[in-house]
């Protein structure tokens, strides 16, 4: 299972000294084999990959410049510079930042860039709360899913997070039947695309330690993309537990 924590705009360094017990948890055999990887803010990339780059936890970042070379991008950061902080992933296409302007086809440029620099993408999909009254989540799905990943042949670097908009922090979780069956439409969907095997799909919003064990008891989901609840190092931890036995 995937652990991934967005820290989004939040940290300082001292909130770096908190993966030291996510690694401490990591050394007991039944937590060996999970992934945990910390997606601080830009600013906070380096020192946190010198500090832990020794240790099983990986870093990313939560987003990309679309232009892969260097250029006149005033206040940008393109997958070269972030794979110079040690970073081994980059999330892409998170609603914050298509909220923030990111199309599709922007975020099909972003993976293309970072996929050139061998980073490994956690690519974000979701419904709005109004697509999802609609009834046309598995629309908006697909189109994002088709155009994000347009002429695209490594998606064995690509790790899918399915996101509902309507979840990320507001302490809604979908019910299980309509989750299950969204994510089936997602594997559906990527294998229409490319046959590979072992597509990994994370579910992320409003995941916290009371909702984990029941979220993970669902096959289709392989780990967590957790925003507020991974700021505290308890909460980040009891979500681990609970999702493992
Ligand atoms: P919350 O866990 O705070 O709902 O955020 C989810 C998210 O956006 C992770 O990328």
């Amino acid at each position: 299972m995937y652990f991934i924590a967005n820290w989004k705009m939040h940290g300082n360094a001292r909130y770096i000294e908190k993966a030291n017990s996510v690694i401490k948890l990591l050394k007991i055999r039944k937590y060996k084999n999970i992934k945990i990887i910390y997606c601080p803010p830009y600013t906070l990339l380096k020192t946190f990959f010198d500090k832990y780059k020794n240790s099983n936890i990986s870093i990313g970042s939560q987003n990309c410049h679309p232009y892969s070379d260097f250029g006149p991008f005033t206040g940008s950061i393109n997958s070269k510079l972030i794979k110079s902080t040690g970073s081994k992933y980059i999330i892409i296409g998170h609603s914050e930042n298509r909220n923030d302007g990111d199309t599709n086809i922007i975020i099909n440029k972003k993976i293309k860039s970072a996929l050139r620099e061998n980073l490994k993408v956690i690519f974000c999909i979701g419904e709005t709360l109004t697509e999802k009254k609609k009834n046309i989540t598995n629309k908006i799905l697909k189109k994002q899913i088709s155009i994000g990943l347009k002429k695209i042949k490594k998606f064995q670097n690509i790790i899918f997070a399915y996101e509902p908009v309507w979840s990320i922090g507001t302490g809604l979780v979908p019910k299980r039947n309509e989750l299950i069956k969204n994510l089936k439409f997602i594997r559906k969907t990527i294998l229409n695309l490319s046959n590979i095997k072992n597509i990994k799909i994370l579910y992320g919003g409003s995941v916290n330690p009371n909702n984990a064990k029941k979220l993970a008891e669902i096959n289709e989901i392989s780990g967590f993309l957790i925003g507020g609840a991974s700021l505290n190092a308890k909460n980040f931890i009891d979500i681990i537990k609970k999702s493992i036995n």
